[in-house]
């Protein structure tokens, strides 16, 4: 027996043409800033068997990725942030959007020492910083999104 539903303003909805442009790009780069530092750090066992340069060749070389993906993250981020109608930004909406910006800073600043640090110890955690606030700049990204 086939249902009959009714149109409300609550259903669900399908993102249109240029919307699925902008949240395809952000997410696709949010993936590669995130989803490349899992990758990184699962393969590093297997790239230090290739010799003592090994690990930070495929560190530079990921860098050469991770980078343009960060900033098509913060092109696409102030993008998104333009399409919303603010009007129907509620506080908490806006504080959390607050604490992701903080995240993206820190996330960017921590990755970025990382890269200069000359000690494997603060290496460690730099990458470590940056990856934690990374990630927690991707889960308040879906709490926005909603
Ligand atoms: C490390 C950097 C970032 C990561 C990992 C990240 C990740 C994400 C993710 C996963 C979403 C959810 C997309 C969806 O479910 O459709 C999102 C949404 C969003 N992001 Fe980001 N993002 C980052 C940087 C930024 C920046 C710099 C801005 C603003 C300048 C920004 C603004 C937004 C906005 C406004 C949304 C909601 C989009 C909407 O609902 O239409 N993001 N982000």
């Amino acid at each position: 027996m086939g249902r009959v539903l009714l149109a409300t303003a609550e259903q669900l909805q399908l993102a249109s043409g240029l919307s699925i442009v902008r949240l395809t790009l952000h997410v696709l780069a949010a993936s590669v800033w995130v989803g490349g530092q899992f990758v990184v750090l699962g393969l590093l066992p297997t790239v230090r068997e290739f010799g003592e340069g090994a690990p930070r060749k495929i560190a530079q070389a990921f860098g050469r990725l991770s980078w343009p993906a960060f900033w098509l993250l913060v092109a696409t981020g102030v993008w998104n942030y333009l399409a919303i109608n603010h009007a129907d930004a509620s506080s908490s909406w806006n504080a959390v959007f607050g604490i992701k910006m903080v995240c993206v800073v820190v996330a960017g600043a921590g990755t970025f020492m990382h890269t200069k640090a000359t000690s494997p110890k603060s290496r460690g955690i730099y990458a470590g910083v940056g990856a934690l606030a990374s990630i927690a700049a991707l889960v308040l990204g879906v709490a926005i999104a909603g």
